[in-house]
């Protein structure tokens, strides 16, 4: 089983476009997938037609349990309209989760334990992450194998890099061991001084650790949520999709080895 999260301590950068699009393209390889909302808004339970305000068994009722056994979190997950893609939904309740269960122990390894349980029914796992550091962003660090970090090529997008590096470190320190992480640059647009700008400023602080290619502007992605079905199982060719192909041989080691080196 393999598991990623994406994460980034900012809104409107592409996490839930790329969690869809990399699970998307991991069930078009015929390989079983998992994604998993730990965003209290919903967004990748929303994209599939489900609705985070009224759903119920969701990663919530997950943080409920006293004990996780395999019986009580499969029915947890849900189909979706795509096939080898199946996803455990998120709720809003599960804003409630951070004042709920304070600092009780072991909320932070409630993901990696549910995981454990399913490594048998999933060859890929995709986290989406909430923009704000809490009890659901700890659970995706500590229980994935890769951390992937999309950023907006656009200004102050290093902003919440900035934070979230400093969330990794945190991170690091309890895993006792280094989170492989990968900064992708998202909804770059040629024609634009900002983005080739940022682009510039990510190379300069963050080099080695940044994916040598970006993600285009690709205005079929908001048609795709709109469809309920990743891009790539209905506009496989899309410029953005071809991206995200590449993105995903590199994640998975099957590029240029310098950026595997990174991870
Ligand atoms: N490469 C892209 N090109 C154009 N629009 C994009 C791209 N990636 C994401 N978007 C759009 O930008 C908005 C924010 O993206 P989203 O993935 O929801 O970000 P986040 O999860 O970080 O908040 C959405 O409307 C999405 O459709
Ligand atoms: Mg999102």
């Amino acid at each position: 089983m393999r598991i990623w999260s994406v994460a980034n301590q900012k809104g409107g950068v592409g996490k839930t476009t790329t969690a869809v699009t990399l699970g998307g393209l991991c069930a078009l390889r015929g390989e079983r997938t998992l994604l998993i909302d730990l965003d209290p808004h919903g967004s990748v339970t929303a994209y599939f037609g489900y609705d985070p305000e009224s759903i119920d068994n969701s990663v919530y009722d997950l943080f409920q349990l006293n004990k996780i056994q395999t019986d009580q979190v499969r029915p947890l997950i849900r189909e979706t309209s795509v096939e080898q893609l199946h996803i455990l939904p998120a709720s809003t309740a599960m804003a409630t989760l951070d004042r709920q269960l304070g600092s009780r122990d072991g909320m932070g390894l409630m993901i990696a334990q549910t995981l454990k349980l399913l490594s048998e029914d999933y060859e890929q796992v995709v986290i989406d992450c909430p923009p704000m550091l809490g009890v659901l962003m700890i659970n995706a660090l500590a229980a994935c194998q890769q951390l992937v970090i999309p950023v907006q090529t656009e200004f102050l997008a290093t902003k919440g890099l900035e934070r979230m590096m400093r969330t990794l470190n945190m991170i690091e320190r309890s895993r006792h061991e280094p989170l492989p992480y990968m900064i992708i640059p998202t909804m770059f647009d040629r024609r634009t001084r900002a983005s080739w700008d940022t682009l510039g400023v990510l190379q300069q602080h963050f080099g080695q650790y940044l994916w040598s290619s970006y993600i285009p502007i690709d205005t079929n992605f908001r048609e795709a949520s709109r469809a309920g079905k990743p891009l790539c199982h209905f506009m496989p060719s899309s410029r953005g999709v071809q991206a995200y192909r590449e993105l995903l041989q590199q994640l998975c080691g099957e590029g240029d080895a310098r950026q595997v080196a990174a991870l």
